[in-house]
């Protein structure tokens, strides 16, 4: 085993994600909002969001996330749990604790809750490494977990979805070797946010566009100051995926940032399979760039060797780019069939019952309250008392 940390090769060993048990297609919010249907399938990219039920949150998700990679690979080497999300359902206890104590986990583990934004899960995964750089005996467990919401009958409405990734990080990782150096950027803008007392984000829509963007050659301009590869080494670049026409623009962008001399990909062919879970999925922020990597390793495109780039972006804004190599025996590890049955398994709701669910909200006044058995999931939230979210494993 090395003894420098910047010899061992640390990275992503499983990945997988969870997402709800019910989606609105986009079809259906055409009929209503009375939007061209060629503006949400080509002009934003976008043909169905997934819409939690009643019993289903981000604790529920990143259960159900988590629980294949718990039962393949144990809990052993596990010493910290990283829980990134920015719809937080507690200012104080952890979500990360409810999913450890749903999946049954030993109790000598950190727990610990990371918010900025989409970004995030970007922040633990760079901490994640860093902790099995000094210990590579130890895992750590990474969950995204987001449900994005912004208010009906606005231009965001489009762009919702929900979905939780999990990633067991280790080192001589099976799927992806993360790299540095990384390039960062972080500037303060008003391009999307919720305040504690708001249930959807507020935003600014053509601000967060070029706020993205200009974080995009930020981080990148850090990356190459720093030594890091040419844009013509990377075999492509998985993007955060607010929506996934977003990606297409990103890409367009860096090609020009990086001045590429190589002759132009095309963008089409580089991006469409990272998008292929998040364009039904819908923007699962903190998780988005974690299901466009699932997307481009589950796909027919052989990357065994190849270096990707990665970028992540959280609105406010911070944003990293960082690169990772593909395993040569990652398809022996992938999960490619659960993934499509995530997918293809949710029940399609009508507008009224999306508009009735998006409405929805919780007693706050700490009265018992039981909620509907609706999850297809392994993990539901049974009701909530004295304050209390009340989590069980739901019976088959
Ligand atoms: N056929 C084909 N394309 C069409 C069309 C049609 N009939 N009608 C419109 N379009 C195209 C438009 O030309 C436009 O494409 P370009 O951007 O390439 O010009 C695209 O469809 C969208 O049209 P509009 O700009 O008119 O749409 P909009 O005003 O309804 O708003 C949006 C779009 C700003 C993305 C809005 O959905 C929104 O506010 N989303 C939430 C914010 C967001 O996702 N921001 C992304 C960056 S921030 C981030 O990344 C963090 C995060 O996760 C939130």
């Amino acid at each position: 085993m090395p003894t420098d940390p910047s010899e061992v090769s640390v990275g992503i060993q499983d990945l997988t994600f969870a997402t709800t048990s019910l989606c609105l297609t986009h079809e259906e919010l055409a009929r209503h909002t009375g939007a061209p249907l060629a503006k949400y399938h080509h002009g934003i990219g976008q043909t169905a969001m997934s819409i939690p039920a009643e019993d289903e949150d981000i604790v529920t998700m990143a259960a159900d996330a988590a629980a294949p990679i718990i039962e393949c690979h144990g809990s052993r080497k596990i010493r910290t749990i990283l829980f990134a999300t920015e719809t937080g359902i507690d200012q104080s206890k952890a979500a990360g604790i409810y999913v450890h104590s749903l999946l049954r986990l030993p109790p000598h583990i950190r727990v610990v809750e990371l918010k900025q934004a989409c970004y995030g899960a970007t922040a633990a995964l760079q901490l994640a490494c860093a902790l099995v750089r000094s210990d590579p005996t130890q895992q750590v467990l990474v969950l995204a977990s987001d449900i994005a919401r912004y208010d009906l009958d606005s231009p965001g409405e489009a762009t919702q979805g929900a979905a939780a990734a999990a990633m067991l990080i280790s080192a001589a990782p099976d799927l992806v070797e993360l790299h540095t150096p990384t390039g960062l950027f972080t500037h303060d803008v008003m391009d999307f946010w919720r305040p504690n007392y708001r249930t959807t984000a507020l935003v600014d829509g053509k601000k967060s566009n070029d706020a993205y963007l200009e974080a995009l050659e930020g981080a990148w301009h850090d990356y190459q100051a720093r030594g890091g590869l040419p844009f013509e080494k990377l075999r492509t670049v998985c993007y955060h995926q607010p929506f996934t026409r977003m990606a297409h623009k990103a890409h367009r962008r860096l090609e020009r940032t990086a001045n590429t001399t190589a002759p132009l990909q095309d963008i089409g062919q580089a991006i469409a399979p990272t998008t292929t879970y998040n364009q039904t999925i819908g923007n699962s922020y903190t998780a988005s760039m974690y299901l466009a990597l699932a997307a481009l390793l589950d796909s027919d495109t052989d990357l065994s060797g190849d270096t990707i780039g990665l970028f992540s972006y959280g609105s406010g804004s911070v944003a990293e780019f960082f690169t990772g190599t593909i395993s040569p025996n990652y398809r022996l590890h992938l999960r490619t069939e659960a993934h499509e049955t995530h997918i293809t398994e949710r029940d399609t709701v009508g507008y009224e019952t999306y508009r009735r669910l998006h409405t929805r909200t919780l007693p706050t006044d700490g009265t018992a309250y039981e909620l509907p058995h609706q999850t297809d999931g392994r993990y539901r939230l049974a009701g909530i008392h004295r304050h209390q979210r009340l989590y069980q494993e739901a019976p088959p």
